[in-house]
């Protein structure tokens, strides 16, 4: 058993920038299911929104305004604390990155302040189209040099170890979790009272997905199964600009993110024959919020028959694209495409999930020592939709109020709880997997399931369909589950299965069509239904 003061799965923005704090005051260890660039983080494009001092801030911009943008894109659902709380963390945050090393652009001595759908300023910093990556960077050469975190790299958590799964009944406390480890295929005990969830989101669990493959909903599914509440996982955003790769459909459908950041800077939504039809459902244009942009987009390629729509960006001057936007201008080259004469062929997929494991806003779960930050994490800052560009601010400021709360509830100096005995991992009497072929067969099922039944557009008879399939599924995994030697492909599996039955789950609760869940039969907001759908195992 390995003895840790701090026990943070996943190593995005989120759980790095809690383990730089945290390693100040004790031992800490990073678990990171593949290598430690491969989070959600590396991959966001747009950016991180703050509104600046004002000298740095667009003119007119206040928090205020960034408030009301986040609200208004929450359409009813967030908490209005976290909003105010945690636009006020905005410049924090911004200053932590700068600290951490990270270089967001600059333009005459000032920052260069984007702009993306449903913000009314410009007000998000960005590294080019990379911001992700170049944050990661920053942060990843620091954990790496600090003496006090080791990152495991290739470890996947199994579960979270609680009193409860131990046999208590009325003390619910995290001890740690159980990992597996890629190489040796051993799980390993990791002791500690201090856990942090930072594994990101769970696009992977959508045949179409903006994520990497990493996004498999694990801490959610952990979560869930340890008995913390989890909330509102029927809101999954779409993005409503992925490349569309005519030559690759399926589960095996690969593709990038065309970030909104292009039509923050005038890029424009057109059908084949050129038409500018994002007027025809929304005043903004083109910069409407996602979700009105996505279900526009939806409609359009069902009424049209189209396979996609494009993102014009031809009328900008010549080398724009190259010069601000490098990452998607050399990427679109490598299929033949250029963005100055090219529209490009675009299409919605899963993008982020606003839902997550129900936290305060210090990161806090319903389990005891129990932590939740960034796209894990339910805090009720997004409320139905999130605002572009707030989730990187989201996980860095709770990150650091996490540490704040578990110094002031846990400090490592003092002993929280005499553990009980935990049982060294039992894998049973179990062989390793011989039907690999079924496991692929049902991560495909569940992935198309949820895309043709739980996505943009849903309906009663869809999500009872889904429903069923999951069910199957659930039984069918269970039996690989108890039946095989874990690896990576059965916990993955395993984990999906949980977080589409829970999106589902939450889906069949809410009764009207608010933010990112689109009803057929109730296609209004209910007031009576303006409230989180929470949800709890036992
Ligand atoms: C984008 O660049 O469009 C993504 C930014 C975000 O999801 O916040």
């Amino acid at each position: 058993m390995v003895e840790t003061d701090f026990l943070v799965i996943g190593a995005g923005i989120g759980g790095l920038s809690f383990a730089l704090r945290a390693a100040a005051s004790g031992t800490v260890t990073v678990i990171c299911k593949g290598a430690i660039m491969e989070s959600n983080t590396s991959w966001a494009q747009g950016g991180i929104s703050s509104v600046l001092g004002f000298d740095q801030r667009a003119p007119g911009d206040t928090n205020e305004k960034h408030v009301a943008d986040t609200l208004d894109a929450g359409a009813g659902l967030c908490d209005e604390e976290a909003v105010r709380v945690l636009v006020a963390e905005g410049e924090a945050t911004i200053r932590d990155l700068v600290e951490s090393g990270v270089n967001f652009d600059q333009e005459g001595g000032k920052y260069s302040l984007g702009k993306e759908g449903g913000h009314t300023e410009r007000r998000i910093l960005h590294c080019k189209d990379t911001t992700g990556k170049e944050i990661m960077l920053a942060l990843v050469s620091q954990a790496q040099a600090h003496p006090n975190i080791t990152i495991l790299e290739d470890h996947f958590a199994v579960d979270l170890i609680t009193t409860t799964r131990l046999g208590a009944v009325t003390d619910d406390r995290v001890l740690g979790a159980y990992v597996l480890s890629k190489a040796s295929g051993d799980v390993i005990r990791y002791r500690s009272d201090r856990v942090v969830l930072a594994t990101g989101g769970c696009g992977k669990v959508y045949l179409y997905t903006t994520n990497p493959d990493s996004a498999t909903g694990d801490g959610v599914a952990m979560a869930w199964r340890a008995g913390a509440k989890v909330s509102n996982m029927e809101f999954t955003q779409f993005h409503p600009t992925c490349f569309y790769n005519p030559a690759a459909s399926g589960a095996e459908a690969r593709s990038f993110l065309v970030s909104e950041a292009v039509r923050g800077e005038g890029g424009v939504l057109v059908d084949a024959k050129g038409r500018e039809f994002m007027y025809d459902y929304d005043e903004r244009g083109s910069l409407a919020p996602r979700d009105i942009v996505a279900r526009a987009i939806d409609q359009e390629i069902k009424k049209t028959g189209a396979h996609c729509v494009y993102l014009d960006v031809t009328h900008k001057p010549k080398g724009f694209m190259k010069e601000r936007f490098p990452f998607i201008y050399q990427s679109l080259r490598e299929y033949g495409l250029d963005a100055e004469t090219d529209p490009i062929p675009v299409v919605p997929a899963a993008h982020y999930q606003c839902g997550g494991v129900l936290t305060d806003l210090h990161g806090k779960t319903t389990v005891r020592g129990l932590f939740a930050v960034g796209e894990v994490a339910c805090t009720g800052f997004h409320g139905a939709n999130r605002l572009a560009s707030n989730s990187l601010l989201e996980a860095n400021a709770i990150a650091r109020r996490a540490y704040e709360e578990m110094m002031r509830l846990y400090p490592p100096s003092k002993e929280v709880i005499e553990a009980p005995a935990i049982p060294e991992w039992n894998h049973g009497d179990v062989t390793p997997p011989d039907e690999l072929v079924n496991i692929y067969h049902n991560w495909d099922e569940v992935r198309r399931t949820m895309w043709d039944y739980v996505s943009i557009v849903r309906s009663e008879n869809r999500l009872r369909r889904a429903a069923c399939r999951l069910r199957n599924l659930r039984m069918e995994v269970r039996e690989f589950y108890w039946g095989y030697r874990v690896n990576y492909d059965i916990l993955e599996l395993r984990n999906l299965v949980t977080v589409a039955s829970l999106i589902i789950d939450c889906a069949q609760m809410r009764k009207e069509s608010r933010g990112l869940h689109y009803m057929l039969e109730y296609p209004d907001k209910v007031e009576l239904q303006r409230k989180d759908s929470v949800l709890r195992r036992f």
